[in-house]
């Protein structure tokens, strides 16, 4: 009888890489997926503990799964990602219907613990943060159906930001090699993908080195994708600003495959807050690199992440970061109140502000936000853009895909593949995505 597993992830697109790395594993040694909790005989969360809020609904998917359980003792019930890598053996006390916590690091030894709670009814811990990652290669079917997918380059991170709980949950900054990455590219576009993401923490730092030769910098490795056959579009997330070299801020005029869009955050528009934060940045370095990058390629769509009552953010720190996004006038802003987390250094600073305050700060800035978001849509009312198509929307008879800039399109098209770069005037923007025709059908 094969054994079916399910897994439910949650958090950052490292983590739906490390569920694709189980998903592997797993289907290698013979399990199948289930199509939900309740038709599967191994439950996985992958979790993430970015912020509390994140934690908290680990913990009530958790509830859910161990009720469906109830019933099913036979059942192996397992906790991996990033509360796992934090909350280690204590995670087996405190709930004791989990088999085993997989931390960032020991996913390779998924079959090895399964066999070990199956066989002796161990409950097993398996949280070592040394241990060197490696990457592998999806099978062959993996990415059939897909028209674009992540690609994760290395792993962890080195800069230990004040208020950041990554580089104590993933570890330290490990770049995968050149040559597995282009080969999964490779296997990737093989099987249709067209448009990769290349995935890291900090992906700006990414830097390999083998049998004392130069290192392979980040920029390096975009020009070696950029000549994939097949490969239509190549994006990267995330970004640091104290790493984006004046060398890769030239690819965005110099690769034709590499998408008109970047991931900057910039976290605070004050001096001080940066500083307290570690950034190691100033607001005037950001503005500066954000004119560069918009000199090297003008119609370049700029994201960002910020935080809101980071301790000390009194109210003219705020108003700065209000300043800094109507100097950048940022495509689209994702937004956050600080969140403490348990060994960060910014845990233990005084002057926190209340959660009023954040609260307040945070619905004035999302409003100014959706106002510009707005604006730099509706200039692509008119407008034909490239799109590269992704199934079939919601909405019946129209299709969707998205431009390089990374902006969702919905639109009507006579005939149509996807997978298929099409020219789509737009010919209304919302807040969230654009709608057009497909320019062959605009009679
Ligand atoms: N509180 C609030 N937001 C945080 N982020 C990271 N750590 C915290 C925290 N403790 C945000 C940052 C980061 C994004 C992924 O999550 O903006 O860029
Ligand atoms: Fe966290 Fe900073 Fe590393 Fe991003 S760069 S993961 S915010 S420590």
């Amino acid at each position: 009888m094969p054994k079916y597993f399910h897994i439910s992830t949650m958090g950052c697109q490292m983590n739906e890489s490390s569920s694709d790395s189980m998903i592997t594993h797993l289907k290698e040694a013979g399990y199948r997926q289930a199509t939900g909790p309740e038709n599967a005989d191994l439950m996985l969360i992958n979790t993430c503990t970015v912020r509390a809020k994140a934690q908290q609904k680990a913990y009530s998917l958790l509830g859910r799964m161990i009720k469906l359980t109830k019933k099913r003792p036979d059942v192996i019930l397992g906790f991996m990602g990033c509360i796992a890598q934090q909350e280690g053996a204590g995670l087996l006390k405190k709930f004791s219907r989990l088999d085993f916590v997989l931390g960032t690091r020991e996913g390779e030894r998924i079959i090895e613990i399964l066999e070990r709670v199956e066989n002796g009814k161990e409950r097993i811990v398996a949280t070592d943060l040394s241990i060197k990652p490696v990457s592998i290669l999806s099978p062959r079917d993996h990415f059939k159906g897909r028209v674009k997918d992540f690609l994760s380059i290395m792993e962890g991170c080195d800069n230990f930001c004040s208020y950041c709980i990554v580089p104590h949950v993933r570890g330290r900054e490990v770049s995968h090699p050149p040559r597995e990455i282009l080969k999964q590219a490779r296997n990737m576009v093989f099987q249709g993908i067209k448009d990769i993401t290349l995935l890291g923490q900090n992906v700006n730092s990414y830097s390999f080195t083998e049998n004392g030769d130069q290192p392979v910098q980040f920029f390096e490795l975009l020009k070696m994708l950029n000549s994939l056959d097949g490969l239509k579009r190549i994006r990267f997330t995330t970004s640091h600003p104290k790493d984006l070299s004046v060398e890769l801020i030239n690819c965005f005029g110099s690769l034709d495959k590499l998408c008109a869009h970047i991931h900057l955050p910039f976290q605070s528009g004050s001096n001080s807050i940066l500083k307290a934060m570690n950034r190691k940045y100033t607001r005037n370095k950001y503005i500066k690199l954000i004119e560069n990058l918009r000199e090297v390629r003008p119609d370049i769509s700029i994201t960002s992440d910020v935080i809101v009552g980071f301790p000390g953010e009194t109210q003219k720190d705020f108003d700065l970061t209000l300043d800094l996004m109507d100097k950048i006038e940022f495509d689209n802003l994702f937004s956050f109140k600080y969140s403490d987390r348990r060994g960060t250094i910014a845990a233990d600073m005084s002057d926190k502000v209340g959660e009023a305050v954040m609260t307040d700060r945070l619905n004035i800035l999302q409003n100014r936000q959706r106002e510009i978001t707005f604006k730099k849509n509706k200039v692509l009312e008119g407008r034909i853009v490239e799109v590269l198509v992704e199934g079939k929307s919601k909405k019946g008879g129209q299709f969707t895909g998205r431009t390089k800039t990374n902006k969702v399109v919905n639109f009507t098209c006579n005939k149509i593949e996807v997978g298929d770069l099409i020219q789509v005037e737009i010919k209304q923007a919302f807040f969230n995505s654009l709608r057009g025709v497909a320019t062959s059908d605009d009679s």
